[in-house]
């Protein structure tokens, strides 16, 4: 493949097949298991407890890399890429709550769509919200599966009123369960006018039973001799003349979610689930340049952009990982390419590599895909790899409005210089957002994310030879202000007064109670929040 180009039909067809998304959910609802019973399905692993044995710790790392290397698929990093129905799936991974940080949210700049897991019993929580946010805000569709159905959780309407009235999104039921918990009895898939049961033997392959034309089953089925079924068939009925219809064009925008209800742990409905995303799924999305140009995503000229930078937290190893999604053409290993930024020429060969070089399904990367290059300090986030000679940048990554804050300082007043240099360079990597306090211009970092401070302190410490002593000022509410209807006089220790690295002063407020006292008693300063 070195060296060679694709012809313009066969990249369309490779670009056609690339299906790439994140799972957003809140810790345990979920996440993990429903990716392996895809990884199952797509029989990329034979286990179940593979994947979460991962997680757990049950695994030694060593065992990964052996499954790794058998079945070509790296488990261990931030992006799983497998064939499945003749498509190529890359699944992003958005960590939990420990991990959580702005590449947390970076992560889905660089993903067409997004699969949101919901617990039937808890419904909507905190990082669902955050994340649902930004996939709204960039407009791209979302499929929700509500998940543990094997288990008592919420009346199913009631999960969707939710989902509407806090997520401000209509939504499309395309099944609906027949009973909860220990009276789980199957699906009606709405979709494709059939009944799949649910199995409890263990046997995990779905029995299906199609519908006649009004929707209904056969008289000596045992289905239908239970009330259950009487209920059901109701609330579908309420669904199909009252509810949302499918309509793939505000899928398409992120204004309306189908939902799918199933059980990952028992391998209920994920199958289904997965087809139907499969077919209404985006196919690699155009982006647009910072001068308003749309790069197609089918343009054979290769272009990327670093989404996230994956430092190495071992000593003895300081280069760190870009993460680039590919928005056109085709990468080619040893292929020349400039980082706009710099206009340096970097060629992408040994120092360069796919996630999991040796892995056979992986021979070409096309826009969609997502590639690790080891860096050593060349790249930043939000920059722009392209081939040939015209320069290109693509938009702008936003910036995300940060929640926890601390004030830092060098242990060292002697090595002022290095500490320095390091925030400066943390700073303009994206790795934590810089403010100055107002009145005594202390460095203040934000993060969304406690451990990127750990990383922070690390990196200072082991890059810039830098002792940082960090004091917590707690979590803050961000509020940007138009520096000409700013009054200094208005700070006060339950709303401190900063400014941001481009000099805009905010209002870092103690909480929501301290921001609507400000509102009230300064009801015409404007307010503003990033995403
Ligand atoms: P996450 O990645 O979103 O954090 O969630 P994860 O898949 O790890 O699932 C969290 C817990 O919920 C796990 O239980 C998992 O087995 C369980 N779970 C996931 N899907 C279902 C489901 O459909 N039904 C039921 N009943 N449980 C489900 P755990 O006890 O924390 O872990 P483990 O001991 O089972 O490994």
């Amino acid at each position: 493949m070195i060296g060679v180009h694709m012809k313009e039909t066969t990249l369309t067809e490779e670009i056609n097949k690339r299906r790439t998304f994140a799972i957003i959910s809140h810790p345990d609802a979920g996440k993990t298991t429903i990716t392996e019973q895809m990884l199952l399905l797509s029989k990329v692993i034979r286990e179940a407890g593979s994947v979460k044995g991962r997680k757990t710790g049950k695994y030694a790392t060593s065992d990964w890399m052996e499954i790794e290397k058998q079945r070509g698929i790296s488990v261990t990093s931030s992006v799983m890429q497998f064939d499945y129905e003749g498509k190529r799936i890359n699944i992003l991974d958005t960590p939990g709550h420990e991990d959580f940080s702005e590449d947390t949210y970076r992560t889905l700049m660089a993903v067409d769509s997004a699969v949101m897991v919901i617990d039937s019993a808890k419904g909507i929580e905190p990082q669902t919200r955050k994340l649902f946010k930004i996939c709204k805000m960039r407009g791209i569709p979302i499929f929700t599966f509500i998940n543990k159905l094997d288990r008592d959780g919420r009346e199913p309407m009631d999960l969707l009123s939710e989902i509407e009235d806090t997520l401000n999104i209509e939504t499309c039921p395309m099944n609906w369960p027949i009973g909860m918990g220990k009276g789980l009895k199957g699906l009606y898939d709405i979709y494709n006018n059939r009944v799949a049961l649910y199995n409890r033997s263990g046997d995990k392959k779905e029995t299906y039973i199609q519908l006649n034309d009004s929707g209904d089953i056969e008289d000596d089925s045992d289905l239908k001799k239970d009330s259950i079924w009487k209920d059901t068939l109701d609330e579908v009925e309420l669904i199909k003349s009252a509810g949302n219809k499918l309509e793939i064009d505000k899928i398409m925008t992120g204004d309306l979610t189908p939902v799918f209800f199933g059980s990952a742990l028992a391998n209920f409905g994920v199958e289904d689930f997965l087809e139907t995303y499969l077919k209404y799924a985006p196919t690699p999305a155009d982006h647009r340049t910072d001068d308003n140009q749309i790069v197609r995503s089918n343009d054979d000229r290769m272009s990327g952009f670093v989404f996230k930078i994956q430092a190495n937290m071992n000593a003895n190893h300081r280069d760190r990982i870009a993460f680039v999604r590919l928005c056109s053409g085709e990468f080619r290993r040893g292929m020349d390419v400039t980082l706009n930024r710099t206009q340096r020429r970097l060629r992408l060969n040994n120092s360069t590599q796919f996630m999991a070089e040796d892995r056979e399904s992986v021979q070409t990367a096309v826009s969609g895909d997502i590639i690790g290059l080891y860096d050593t300090g060349n790249f930043q986030i939000g920059d722009t790899i392209y081939e040939g000679k015209d320069k290109l940048q693509f938009e702008k990554l936003p910036q995300f409005t940060p929640e926890i804050f601390v004030q830092v300082t060098a242990k060292n007043v002697m090595k002022q210089k290095s500490f320095h240099k390091g925030i400066e360079q943390l700073v303009q990597e994206g790795a934590i957002q810089l403010f100055r306090s107002y009145s005594s211009n202390d460095y203040i970092l934000g993060v969304v994310g406690q451990l990127q401070l750990e990383v922070f302190q690390f990196r200072m410490k082991n890059e810039y030879n830098s002792d940082v002593i960090m004091t917590s000022l707690g979590t803050k509410i961000a509020r940007w202000v138009d520096p000409e209807q700013l009054d200094e006089s208005a700070a006060s220790s339950r709303n401190m007064l900063v400014k941001d690295r481009n000099d805009q002063p905010l209002f870092l407020f103690e909480n929501r109670f301290a921001e609507n006292w400000f509102a009230q008693k300064y009801p015409d300063v404007k307010l503003t929040s990033r995403l």
